[in-house]
C-alpha cells in the first residue's frame, strides 16, 4: 500500500451507489487493513447536514449492505473516523476551496465521480480551478459512460482536458468480480485449453447475465437506458473480450487492454438486416420471479405505460478474426428472468463420427463457467451409462471454487477500489475500448429505431421471449437450460 496520505473524495457521496456499494466496500477494505493508514474519505453531497446528521444517515443506511459477519461496532466506529461529509455543489466553483481546505497536505487524491455524467466536466474543471489536480491524482468514472458513441467521446474529451489517460479509472464492476478475473487464469494459467480455444474446435459461445430482480427503484434511469446500454455495451462485451482475446504479453494494463480492444474492433458490424434477424429485444410482463409475484415492466412505478424500453436482449455476434471466424457468439441478458445466473458456455464441436450406434446422444462437450450466484467450472464429458451395451450420457466434471478456496472473497467494488488506490489500471476500461464498444452497439440501437422494433413480451420468471430460443435454434444450438 502507498505510504502517502490518501484523500478519497466521493462526488455523489450519499447517493445510492455510495450507500450500497462504495462505503460498504471501503468498510471492508478498512476492516482488512487494505487502506493506507492516513486515508480520509470525503462524502460530498448537497444536503446541508452537520456531522451528526450525516452520521445518523450513514448509520441508518450503510450497515445493511455490509455482510453481517464482517460487521462489528468497534471497527465501524474506527471506520467512521475516516469519514467526513462536505456540503458542496459540484457545479459551483466557489464551493471548491472548502474541499481543498479539508484535504491533507501532500496527499494522493482519488476523485470518485458517482454522479450523472453530465456533471463530470464541471467537476473536473472546478477541481482544476481550485488546483486540486496534480500528476498523482486519479479520477474514477462510474457508468453510464455515455448514451452513444458521441456522448462517450464527449465524456472522454471532457475528462481528458484535466486528467491524463493513465489517471482515469473507468469502472466496469464486472471486471472486479473474482470469477471474471479467474477466467484469465483459466485461459492463460493452464496450457490445456489454449490449443482448443478456437474455431473449429469451439462450435459456439454463450454468455448469459440473467437477473431475477426487476427495475426496482431505478425507473428514471433505466427507462431511458434499457438492457442494451445498461448491460450489453459494458458488462457482456467485457466478458466477451476476456473469453475471446489473444493471450496478452503480460498483465500490464495496456497489454491486456490492447488485446481486449482488438476483440471489440473485430466484432462484425451489424447491418439493418442482421439486427432484424440476429437480435431479440424483450420486456417483462407480470408473472412470478424467485418465488414472488412480479408485476410487469409497464406497471412498475414511474415507467410510462407506453414505454418500449427493453429489459431483455439476446443477440448473435461474430468476431472476424482467425481464431473465431464463423463461431456464433450468443449474448443474453435480462431482468426478471427465471433466476439470477451469470455464466459462460463454451460449446465444443461434435465428434466427427460416432461409433456408438446405440446412443441417441451426440457428443456434449461443454465448458460451463458459472460466475454467479455460485462460482464453479464444469466440464461436460460423455461417459458410458452403466450396464450392458454402450450407451452414452453427458456427465459433469465439477470444480466448486467456493469449496476449493476457503479464503475470503472480496466484492468487486472493494477489489477495484484497492486497485485505484494502488494505481493498477488492468481491470479498468481504456478510452479506446469504451469507444469501440459503443461503435459496435450504436448501429444495433439505431437499427431497432429504424425498424420501429417493439420489445417482445415475456413473462416475469421465464427465460425471455420465445424468439430468443429461436435465435439459437437457427444455428442448431440451444441455451443451456433448454438443452
Ligand atoms: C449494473 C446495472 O451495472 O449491473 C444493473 O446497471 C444491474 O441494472 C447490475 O442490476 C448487475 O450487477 P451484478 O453485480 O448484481 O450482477
Amino acid at each position: 500500500l502507498p505510504d502517502n496520505p490518501l484523500d478519497l473524495v466521493i462526488f455523489g457521496g450519499v447517493g445510492d451507489l455510495s450507500v450500497r456499494k462504495l462505503l460498504p466496500a471501503l468498510y471492508m477494505a478498512h476492516l482488512h487493513n487494505n487502506l493506507p493508514e492516513q486515508t480520509h474519505i470525503h462524502a460530498l453531497g448537497r444536503q446541508g447536514w452537520d456531522r451528526a446528521a450525516f452520521l445518523h444517515f450513514i448509520q441508518e443506511k450503510v450497515p445493511a449492505f455490509i455482510e453481517p459477519k464482517a460487521y462489528n461496532d468497534q471497527t465501524w466506529a474506527t471506520f467512521l473516523r475516516r469519514l467526513t461529509y462536505l456540503c458542496i455543489d459540484a457545479t459551483e466553483p466557489g464551493d471548491f476551496p472548502e474541499l481543498r481546505a479539508h484535504l491533507q497536505p501532500g496527499s494522493d487524491r482519488v476523485y470518485y465521480l458517482a454522479t450523472a455524467p453530465s456533471l463530470f466536466v464541471g467537476i473536473c474543471a472546478n477541481l482544476h480551478g481550485a488546483e486540486l489536480i496534480d500528476e498523482r491524482s486519479r479520477v474514477v468514472l462510474e457508468k453510464p459512460l455515455g448514451h452513444d458513441l458521441a456522448s462517450a467521446r464527449q465524456i472522454n474529451d471532457d475528462v481528458g482536458q484535466y486528467f491524463e489517460e493513465h489517471q482515469v479509472f473507468r469502472i466496469d464492476h464486472y471486471l472486479g468480480k473474482e470469477t471474471v478475473q479467474n477466467l484469465m487464469v483459466l485461459r492463460f494459467g493452464n496450457s490445456i485449453f489454449e490449443p482448443l480455444w478456437r474455431a473449429p474446435t469451439i462450435k459456439s459461445v454463450q454468455i448469459t447475465v440473467a437477473e431475477s430482480v426487476g427495475v426496482g427503484s431505478r425507473a428514471g434511469f433505466y427507462d431511458g437506458t434499457g438492457a442494451m446500454r445498461d448491460m450489453v455495451q459494458n458488462h457482456l462485451l467485457q466478458l466477451l473480450c476476456i473469453v475471446a482475446m489473444e493471450p496478452p504479453v503480460s498483465l500490464d494494463p495496456d497489454a491486456v487492454r490492447d488485446e481486449k480492444l482488438k476483440v471489440l474492433r473485430s466484432l462484425r458490424p451489424m447491418l439493418a438486416a442482421d439486427v432484424a434477424r440476429d437480435t431479440v429485444r424483450g420486456q417483462y410482463t407480470a408473472g412470478a420471479s424467485a418465488g414472488e409475484v412480479a408485476i410487469g415492466y409497464l406497471q412498475e412505478e414511474n415507467i410510462p405505460p407506453e414505454s418500449t424500453t427493453e429489459t431483455f436482449v439476446a443477440l448473435k455476434a461474430y468476431i472476424n478474426n482467425w481464431r473465431w471466424a464463423n463461431v456464433p457468439i450468443f449474448l443474453r441478458t435480462g431482468k426478471r428472468l427465471a433466476e439470477r445466473r451469470s455464466e459462460i458456455i463454451i460449446e465444443f464441436a461434435d465428434q466427427p463420427f460416432s461409433i456408438f450406434n446405440e446412443s441417441p446422444h451426440k457428443s456434449v462437450n461443454r465448458l460451463q463457467i458459472r460466475l454467479q450466484p455460485e462460482e464453479s467450472i464444469q466440464l461436460q464429458l460423455m461417459a458410458k451409462e452403466p450396464g450392458s451395451g454402450m450407451r452414452l450420457r453427458p456427465v459433469g466434471l465439477n470444480l466448486d471454487l467456493q469449496s476449493a478456496f476457503t479464503e475470503r472473497r472480496a466484492e468487486a467494488y472493494e477489489r477495484l477500489l484497492i486497485d485505484v488506490i494502488k494505481g493498477r489500471l488492468t481491470h479498468f476500461m481504456r478510452r479506446d475500448e469504451l469507444e469501440a464498444a459503443w461503435a459496435w452497439v450504436e448501429p444495433i440501437i439505431q437499427g431497432w429505431e429504424q425498424l420501429g422494433d417493439k420489445p417482445k413480451p415475456y413473462t416475469a420468471g421465464s427465460w425471455g421471449p420465445a424468439a430468443s430460443s429461436a435465435l439459437m435454434a437457427r444455428e442448431g444450438s440451444s441455451w443451456v437450460e433448454e438443452s
